[in-house]
């Protein structure tokens, strides 16, 4: 099979060892299933490989933006990652679920007041600066507080991952960050050392998502690195710490390729501790923010058909009960998925059909043309695979649809983390 925690029992899906079309009957559909076991593997690739790796004191960053609930923050807790939180609601929720939040950064371009006092009283350790804007707020801000707030400072190494505009954010011209080509990178340093309450502790960058070229993180520390050498040289301050954010591809296909994350990362650690020396630069701790390779083949969505609309000569349709509300990722991006029917898994699947959802959008495609059984019907349970990443995170209420729950299974038991929205949740805040 595509994935360890998928399995195929006399003719049943089998998700992290329990039948999935009997969860769906139990829980109700949509419903998102996750594998804790799967996370917890992932969290310990990245932090095995880091901890042994040529760079000192390093450390994985859980990208929330990937799959945030409270729940999820226990479980990175334990496994000894760090937080990347991009808001004050993924602050709430980190803060809530008692994440130690001075193992937590604050990122984002356009933090508010509100958001950097918010954070501030929370006891964000790093705030990942995006602008000079921010680094001025931030210092009058912790002035107020009294406190001296250490920071990262993001910066644009013009790297093109080559995967998607859309997850592109290393270039020049991005939206994020600071470019280091402008010169503008190298004063916004001045800058930040030149801030009585802020403690610049290194540089960040991200380059993109999706990631599976091996030599995109070589080619974004090369820049890093040289960067690090100019601040050394101009401000005569040596950075301690190399974040060189989120990204590694996930699996979502037969046939995708694929990256060994754990040899990667030593590579890379090794490259940037050779490449510190060769600058006579300290090696920096590196830090690595990833989000989609920590949940993505932890979660699976299930729905239940409720029609099989077969326009004679022309196309045919499968429509479930969720959609582009709890899963917009092909209608924002094509991307691609793997589709299983649960209850019929061992079928020979014949049909081809376009899976969609009940929104009222034709763009409203959770994947074009599956292969279905041929007796695909009302009551069915269609299984997409490895949607722990930017499904939940990026849902909506779009049509008044209520999301789905989240349930985890861990040791062949369930237990719901998310409950599902009710109809009251939906208009809670409407003045009726
Ligand atoms: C700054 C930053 N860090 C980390 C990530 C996580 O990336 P991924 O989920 O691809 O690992 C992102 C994603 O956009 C990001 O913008």
């Amino acid at each position: 099979m595509l994935y360890s925690n998928i399995e195929i029992h006399d003719g049943r899906l089998f998700f992290a060892g329990v039948d999935a079309a009997g969860l769906a009957k139990k829980h109700g559909t949509p419903l998102y299933l996750f594998d804790e076991q799967k996370i917890r593997e992932n969290c310990r690739k990245y932090t095995d490989a880091l901890k042994a790796c040529a760079c000192p004191n390093s450390a994985a960053v859980y990208a929330s933006k990937a799959c945030c609930f409270a729940g999820i923050y226990k479980i990175i807790a334990e496994e000894g990652l760090c937080a990347d939180l991009v808001s004050s609601g993924e602050i709430y929720t980190a803060k809530k679920a008692g994440f130690p939040m001075e193992r937590a950064y604050f990122q984002g371009n356009n933090k508010t007041d509100e958001d950097i006092s918010f954070a501030i009283d929370c006891g964000v350790g790093y705030f990942v600066c995006d602008n000079f804007e921010e680094l001025e707020a931030l210092d009058e801000i912790a002035g107020k507080r009294g406190i001296r707030q250490k920071i990262l400072l993001r910066v644009t190494p013009g790297i093109d991952p080559h995967t998607y505009d859309e997850v592109a954010t290393g270039k020049v011209d991005s939206k994020f960050g600071i470019a280091i080509e402008t010169g503008q990178a190298i004063e916004a340093v001045k800058l930040a050392l030149s801030k009585k309450n802020l403690e610049l502790e290194g540089v960040h960058c991200h380059v993109g998502s999706m990631v599976f070229d091996s030599d995109v993180f070589f080619r974004a520390s090369d820049v890093m690195l040289g960067f690090i050498k100019e601040i050394k040289n101009i401000c005569g301050f040596e950075a301690k710490t190399l974040d060189l954010g989120g990204g590694y591809g996930v699996k979502y296909y037969e046939g995708q390729g694929e990256i060994d994350i754990s040899a990667n990362i030593k590579a890379v650690a090794e490259h940037i501790a050779e490449k510190s020396a060769e600058l006579e630069i300290k090696t920096p701790s590196l830090r690595l923010e990833p989000g989609r390779s920590i949940v993505a083949d932890a979660g699976i969505t299930l729905y239940t058909v409720g029609s099989v609309k077969k326009i004679t000569g022309y196309k045919n349709y499968v429509s479930v009960d969720g959609g582009m509300t709890d899963n917009p990722r092909y209608a924002l991006y094509g991307s691609k998925y793997t589709v299983l029917t649960a209850n019929k898994a061992d079928k020979e699947a014949s049909l081809s059909a376009d899976l969609v959802g009940r929104c009222c959008e034709s763009g409203d495609i959770i994947q074009p043309d599956v292969k279905f059984p041929a007796d695909i019907q009302r009551g069915d349970t269609v299984a997409v695979l490895t949607t722990g990443a930017y499904n939940y995170s990026m849902a909506s209420n779009y049509n008044r649809v209520a999301r789905p729950p989240i349930v985890i299974i861990d040791g062949g038991k369930d237990r719901v983390a998310v409950k599902r929205e009710s109809l009251d949740d939906l208009i809670k805040n409407d003045v009726i």
